[in-house]
C-alpha cells in the first residue's frame, strides 16, 4: 500500500519579492493572479510577464467556460505557469500547464490524454484548498450542473510557494471558508480508507493547528486571524499533503451540488454537509478512526466525546454561523436531485467514506440538513 507521495519542492518566503527574485520571474512567464494581489505586491518589481487576472473571465468559482475562455487569449508562448491566488487560481494553472487542451468537458470526461508540456509554479493565497500539492484540478462543468474533480499525476506543480505576506489582505470570511475547507481536508482523508500512518501525521497536525487557531479566535476575536495566517497557510498545506494522497469523501462530495447550484463558497458548501455526514458515519460505526478522530477533537476542545459535533460545531459558529440547506435556496425537490447527481458524478469521493454511504443514507443527510 501506497504510504505517501510529496511531489512538489515546498518553499516558503517570507515576502513576495524574495520569491520572485529567487524563481527570476520574468520573460516566458505566464502568470495568473488576481489584479489586486498583481498591483500590491507584484506591479512594483516590474516584471516582464504575460498576466492573466482570473476575475476578467468571471467570478467565483472556476468553470470549464471560463477556463476555455483564457485559453482562447493567450496568444503568446510560455514556458512557465505561475499561479498566485485561491484554489480556483491554482486549479486553473494546473489545467493551462497541460498541452493541447480543446475542450475541458473532454478533459474531464477522460477523453483527452492528459499531458504536462510546462513547468508550473503554484502560490496560494488563501488558506484551504492546498491546491499547491494535490493532482487535482477542480471545475464546475457547466453543463453538467455540478463540480467535478480531474486527477492525474501530470497536474502536480512542479514547485508550491508559501508566502504568508499574501494573506494579509485577506476577508475574514475568505479566511475562515478556505481554513474550514482545510480542516475538513485533514478530517475527511484521515478517516478515510487510504489513510497511512505518514497521511495521518499531516492530516492530525492540520486539525490540531486550525482548532487551536479558531479557539484563538474565539478568545480574542476575529482580529487575531492576523497573528495566525502563517500558521494557518502552512496548516492548509498538511491538509493538502493528507489528501492529495489519500482522498477526501463524502462532505465534499455532497457539498458539490449546493456549491454548483446556488454559488456558495466552496469551504462553506462543505461546512453545511460537514457535522452531518460525521454523525452519519457514528451512527454507523463508532469505533475505528472515527473513535481516535473524535477523541484527537475532544481533547483539543476541552469537551466530552459524546458530544463532540455539537462542541465543535459551536465553535466554528463563531467563525462562520451553519445554515441549513433551504436558506441557500435549496428546494426539496433538490434533496432527491442532489442525491442522484452525488451517485452519478462523486463516486470518486464516495469510495474515501469512512463507511459506505447508499442512495437511502445520502438521501436522509441532505433531509436532515433541509
Ligand atoms: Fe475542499
Amino acid at each position: 500500500m501506497k504510504e505517501l507521495a510529496l511531489r512538489p519542492t515546498i518553499y516558503k518566503y517570507k515576502c513576495a519579492k524574495d520569491f520572485a527574485k529567487d524563481f527570476n520571474l520574468g520573460k516566458g512567464d505566464l502568470v495568473i493572479t488576481s489584479e489586486e494581489t498583481y498591483k500590491i505586491f507584484f506591479e512594483p518589481l516590474n516584471l516582464d510577464c504575460n498576466v492573466i487576472f482570473k476575475r476578467r473571465y468571471g467570478t467565483g468559482e472556476p468553470s470549464d467556460e471560463m477556463v476555455e475562455a483564457i485559453i482562447k487569449d493567450i496568444k503568446t508562448d510560455f514556458k512557465r505557469v505561475v499561479a498566485i491566488g485561491g484554489g480556483g487560481v491554482l486549479d486553473i494553472a494546473k489545467i493551462l500547464a497541460l498541452k493541447d487542451i480543446s475542450s475541458i468537458a473532454d478533459l474531464f470526461n477522460g477523453n483527452l490524454k492528459i499531458k504536462k508540456d510546462k513547468e508550473l509554479i503554484l502560490v496560494p493565497t488563501t488558506c484551504g484548498t492546498g491546491s499547491e500539492v494535490t493532482n487535482i484540478s477542480i471545475l464546475a462543468l457547466n453543463s453538467y450542473g455540478t463540480k467535478k474533480g480531474l486527477a492525474s499525476d501530470e497536474m502536480y506543480a512542479d514547485s508550491a510557494v508559501l508566502i504568508p505576506e499574501l494573506l494579509n489582505n485577506l476577508p475574514f470570511k475568505v479566511f475562515t471558508t478556505s481554513s474550514i475547507d482545510a480542516l475538513i481536508h485533514a478530517i475527511e482523508s484521515s478517516l478515510s480508507p487510504k489513510a497511512s500512518t505518514m497521511t495521518k501525521l499531516f492530516g492530525y497536525k492540520a486539525i490540531e493547528i486550525i482548532l487551536k487557531g479558531y479557539k484563538t479566535i474565539a478568545a480574542e476575536g476575529q482580529a487575531a486571524k492576523d497573528t495566525l495566517l502563517e500558521d494557518f497557510l502552512i496548516a492548509s498545506t498538511y491538509a493538502g499533503i493528507a489528501f492529495g494522497n489519500a482522498g477526501c469523501a463524502a462532505v465534499h462530495a455532497l457539498s458539490y451540488p449546493l456549491g454548483a447550484t446556488y454559488h456558495v463558497p466552496h469551504g462553506e458548501s462543505n461546512y453545511a454537509m460537514f457535522t452531518g455526514v460525521m454523525k452519519n458515519y457514528i451512527e454507523i460505526r463508532s469505533d475505528g478512526e472515527i473513535a481516535v478522530l473524535n477523541q484527537f477533537i475532544s481533547d483539543i476542545l476541552g469537551c466530552n466525546i459524546n458530544n463532540v459535533y455539537e462542541a465543535l460545531e459551536q465553535l466554528l459558529n463563531y467563525v462562520i454561523p451553519k445554515k441549513k440547506l433551504r436558506e441557500y435556496g435549496m428546494t426539496e425537490t433538490q434533496i432527491m436531485e442532489f442525491t442522484e447527481s452525488v451517485l452519478t458524478n462523486q463516486g470518486r469521493l464516495l469510495a474515501n467514506n469512512f463507511v459506505e454511504f447508499d442512495k437511502n443514507r445520502i438521501y436522509k443527510i441532505y433531509r436532515e440538513l433541509y
